[in-house]
Order: structure tokens, then sequence, then C-alpha cells
């Protein structure tokens, strides 16, 4: 009995994973960067996934990715399975990809399609996620096919952007994106295309991902040939964040490309804009968005595992621009720009994930530059040591 107490009173009083943040929690020309184990312990991304992922609204897709009724596609959010699919009413549906019956995977990939069936035995699911057939079914007690549905999801469109939300309490999307529509909305993005959509799979923990791009710290040395020739750092790390951990800033830079100089003309919402016009924002917890005068390149990014991230770049487009001889080659000569970029980043990132598991690796100070990174780190803990 007295043993039994002892070791409940030891669990009590054991530090939870919170405990230790407080140097980072400091203002910003006070703060630490965080400890290892924020970045690779299985418990802080298993809160990670509760506590955010299942909670926001997440980007998944482009509407035009899914133009046509039957178009659909799969996606994993940290190991849960979805669909998106457009119906024949050209509404988007989302649902768990975890069939009813024991939960295999009943769409695979992307595709057009009537209905999902799964592979295993064979049951059928409609563009809703409705089951509509269920064989050998019939004798089993209490089951009703009428009323068995794979689980759904919350979904909206946004900007021409889809976003999905597990969680059926969630507020709408629409005041989700308050602060980015405020932000961005008269970019007018809804009337861009997307010319391509890059993806790339990084060996580190998704927040390294996350801060990296709100780092304007490390522009001028990582990217000097890039874009950090052309940007003025002092002028970007005003990113300080609203109260959602969103930010959203505009400056003078240069566009994407090694020249420079915009390839093709000015996207019509802003022709009023000078050649210069740049803009850069930030939708917790894993939208980012990089605007130009001619182009929108946004990306999001997800955790595939602990130690590994899926980045997705889109680079949109105004319609007008796709029609011209010199389209394609333009659309090249970004995409070798930003391969570029994503190389002098990944390098980075990669080594900064495997400090985390360093027995020597002690946390440093953060720069005055860092103040995207401080914000985003902070807001990230706010929501993964918040109470439930
Ligand atoms: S697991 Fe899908 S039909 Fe059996
Ligand atoms: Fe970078």
């Amino acid at each position: 009995m007295g043993g039994a107490g002892q070791t409940r009173r030891k669990l009590t009083n054991r530090p939870t994973l919170g405990d230790r943040l407080d140097p980072t929690r400091q203002p910003l020309t006070q703060a630490r960067h965080l400890p290892g184990y924020i970045y690779t312990s299985p418990e802080v991304y298993a809160l990670e996934k509760e506590k955010i992922f299942m909670k926001d609204w997440l980007c998944v897709a482009r509407a035009e990715e899914l133009e046509n009724p039957g178009d659909f596609m799969t996606h994993d959010v940290m190991g849960d399975p979805i669909v998106i699919a457009r119906d024949e009413n050209g509404n988007l549906n989302a649902f768990s990809n975890l069939c009813r019956h024991r939960g295999v995977e009943v769409a695979q990939g992307c595709g057009n399609t009537k209905e999902f069936s799964c592979p295993y035995h064979g049951w059928l699911y409609d563009l809703k996620g409705r089951l509509t057939g269920a064989p050998y079914m019939k004798d089993t007690e209490g089951f009703d096919p009428k009323t068995c549905r794979l689980k759904p999801l919350l979904i909206d469109v946004w900007a021409g952007w889809v976003f999905v939300n597990f969680d059926a309490e969630a507020k709408p999307l629409a005041e989700f994106v308050a602060p980015f529509e405020k932000a961005f909305g008269f970019i007018k993005m809804e009337d861009l295309r997307v010319a391509e959509r890059l993806v790339y799979d990084l060996e580190c923990n998704w927040k390294f991902v996350a801060e990296n791009l709100v780092d304007v710290y490390h522009a001028g040395t990582v990217h000097g040939a890039t874009f950090g020739a052309h940007i003025d750092m002092e002028d970007i790390a005003r990113n300080a964040l609203d109260a959602n951990g969103s930010y959203a800033i505009f400056y003078d830079a240069k566009p994407h490309t090694l020249s420079g100089k915009p390839l093709f003309g000015k996207i019509p919402a802003i022709e009023h804009m000078p050649e210069s016009f740049s803009g850069n924002g930030f939708l917790a917890p894993n939208m980012h968005m990089f605007t130009r005068i001619e182009n929108l390149r946004p990306c999001v990014h997800w955790p595939l595992s602990l130690t590994r991230t899926r980045l997705i770049y889109y680079n949109l487009f105004p319609k007008e621009f796709f029609d011209r001889p010199d389209f394609e080659d333009g659309v090249k000569a970004y995409r070798e720009f930003y391969t570029q970029v994503v190389e002098e980043d990944s390098e980075m990132i990669e080594s900064l994930q495997r400090a985390m598991s360093a027995k020597r690796f002690e946390p440093g100070p953060m720069s005055r530059l860092e103040v995207g990174v401080h914000g985003v780190i902070n807001y990230n803990l706010s929501r993964i040591f918040s109470n439930p």
C-alpha cells in the first residue's frame, strides 16, 4: 500500500515536458533557443498533433486541383489519413480515409472516380463518404448501412485554398483566416492559377521548417546567392505575431528570379504597385505566403514523422500569363531558383535536427533579428503545453 502511494507521489512531482522552457519564454533580447527534446520527443509530437493539428484549419489544396466532379486526393495528417473529394453537385467533401469495417484506406493517391471501393473486403462509399454497399453484411445484427459513413471533417475554401478541420467544434474558416484575408485579400489570389507544385521531404522536425521560413537572420549568410542579396534584413525583422500566431509584412525586394527582374509582368490586382512590391506572411500552424509583383509563392509544410517533414511549394501566376510562349521557360527559371533556396535551407535545418540529439548541445541566445522565430516558437509552446 505504502509503496504504491510513494510511486504515485513521485509521478505527480515529476517535471513535465513544458517545465524547462522558461529561458525560451523570456522577451526576445533575453530569450534562448529550445532544448533538443522539443524536436525529438514522441510525447511532444503527440501533443502537437492533439493540440494543434487536430484543432486548427489546415490548408490541404488549391480548389483548382479538385476542379471536376469525381476529383479526389488523399492526404495524411500525422497518421490520420483523409480524402478530399468533389461530388456530383460540385461540392467539396472531406472524410477520414479509414474504412468503417477494419480501417483500410479506401482511396489511394489522387485522381477521378465515381466511388471508393475498399480494397480489402469491398465495401463501397460515394463521393460524400457514405456507405453504399457492404457485401455479406445483411445478417450482421445492429448494422445499418444507411447510417454508416466515413467520418467527416469540416471543409471550406478561402481565396482558392481548400482547408479542412478535424474538430467539429472549430470556429468558421472565415474567422480563422481573417487576419490573412485582411493582409493579403487585395492580391485576389482566387484569380491566380497554379503553375507548379514542388514537393521536398526534409529530415527534420516540422517546427524547424516553420521557424526557418520566418527566420530573416539567416538570409544574408545562407541565401546570399539567391534572394538574400536583394533584401533588407532589418526591414523584414518586424514580423511580430498576431494573437493567433500569424503575421504579414510588406517591404521592398526583388522578384524571386536570379536576375531579380519580373519575367512576365504584374498581378492585375496589384498593377499599381512598384516592381519591388514584396510581402511575407505566416498562417499558423503551417502555411507561409511569399508574394512578389508577378507571382505568389505560398508553401505548406506537413509533419510526416517526428523527424521528417514535407514542404510543398506552390507557384501561382495570373491566368493570362499561362498562354505566353515563354511561360514554361519562366516557370522553369523560378523552379531552379526555388530549388536552390530549398537546398540552401535544407542543409541547415537537417544539421539543426542532428544537433538536437547531440549530448553536448546547449541552446544559445537569440538575436533581435529572430523576432519571427521567437514569436513562432513561443506561440507553438503556448499551444502544445496549454491546458485542455
Ligand atoms: S477493411 Fe474495408 S471492407 Fe474490410
Ligand atoms: Fe532560408
